[in-house]
């Protein structure tokens, strides 16, 4: 629960030694960014097309994959211990139920990704190999962020999609989480628990700040993957037969 020191710390801005505090000024930029990327902002205007959506829903996938697969992995590590809440949290089978709803039973050989979405997977590899108290960093980004804003987003993709019933958006559901409030204040108490020395909180902040920023780079890749696309189906149709039509 929030003490009253901690909600005048909140309201004067400035954080205070709590790691759930620290990071969360410490990405306050990059969520700004984040939050204005081209995806994020069609998003937010309630224009995200199906195309959009699926190709988000293959990067998602190869992420948590790799996140929950590490988290698992380290689960008794004791930087990861206290902020490891599969029931709760677990993403990966929400993914795959939505790739299968929106690409059919053979989804797993249409899943596609960009570039960024290969960095930010071989980073959570690396990290969870070799300094799994950095997980709690990318577990914060990502499940907070569901959590949070996401919410919102559920609402949207069902509208934009115009989808009547809640299939497909499996990845925005929290069943095992009754109040997203609630829980997220659970969630910073136990981030406020793992012990760090110094230095490693200092690294724990610089990943998180480099998690947004994966984060960013894949809805920015996205985006140009999204536009290429178009470009292609564009030549491919009208302007480019037009041309091929009026050479000699
Ligand atoms: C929190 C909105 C994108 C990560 C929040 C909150 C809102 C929000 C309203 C709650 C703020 C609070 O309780 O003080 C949005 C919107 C987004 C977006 C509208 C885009 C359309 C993202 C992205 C990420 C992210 C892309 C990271 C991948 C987070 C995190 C928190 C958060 C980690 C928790 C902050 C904390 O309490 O420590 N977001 N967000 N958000 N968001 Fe976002």
């Amino acid at each position: 629960m929030e003490t009253l020191k901690s909600a005048r710390k909140g309201d004067s801005g400035e954080a205070g030694s709590d790691l759930s505090e620290q990071i969360k000024a410490a990405t306050k930029e990059n969520h700004i960014r984040a939050e204005n990327t081209q995806l994020m902002l069609s998003y937010q205007k309630g224009q995200i097309t199906l195309q959009q959506y699926k190709v988000l829903l293959c990067s998602l996938y190869e992420i948590y994959k790799a996140l929950e697969e590490e988290l698992d992995r380290n689960s008794s590590h004791p930087a990861v211990a206290p902020i490891y809440f599969p029931q709760e949290l677990a993403r990966l089978e929400s993914l795959e139920n939505d790739l299968e709803y929106f690409f059919g039973q053979d989804w797993e050989k249409r899943v596609v990704v960009p570039a960024a979405t290969q960095r930010y997977k071989q980073r959570l590899r690396k990290i969870g190999q070799e300094k799994p108290e950095l997980l709690v960093a990318h577990a914060y980004t990502r499940y907070l962020g569901d959590l949070s804003g996401g919410q919102v987003l559920g609402k949207i993709t069902q509208k934009s999609l115009g989808l009547s019933s809640k299939e497909g958006l499996s990845f925005f559901s929290f069943p095992g989480v009754s109040s997203p409030n609630r829980f997220k204040q659970l969630y910073r108490s136990r981030m406020n628990s793992v012990e760090l020395t110094e230095e490693e909180k200092a690294a724990v902040l610089e990943e998180a700040v480099e998690a947004f920023e994966l984060n960013i780079q894949v809805f920015d890749d996205l985006q140009k993957m999204l536009s290429i696309a178009a470009e292609t189906d564009q030549s491919k149709s009208g302007v480019g037969a037009a041309r091929f039509a009026a050479s000699p």
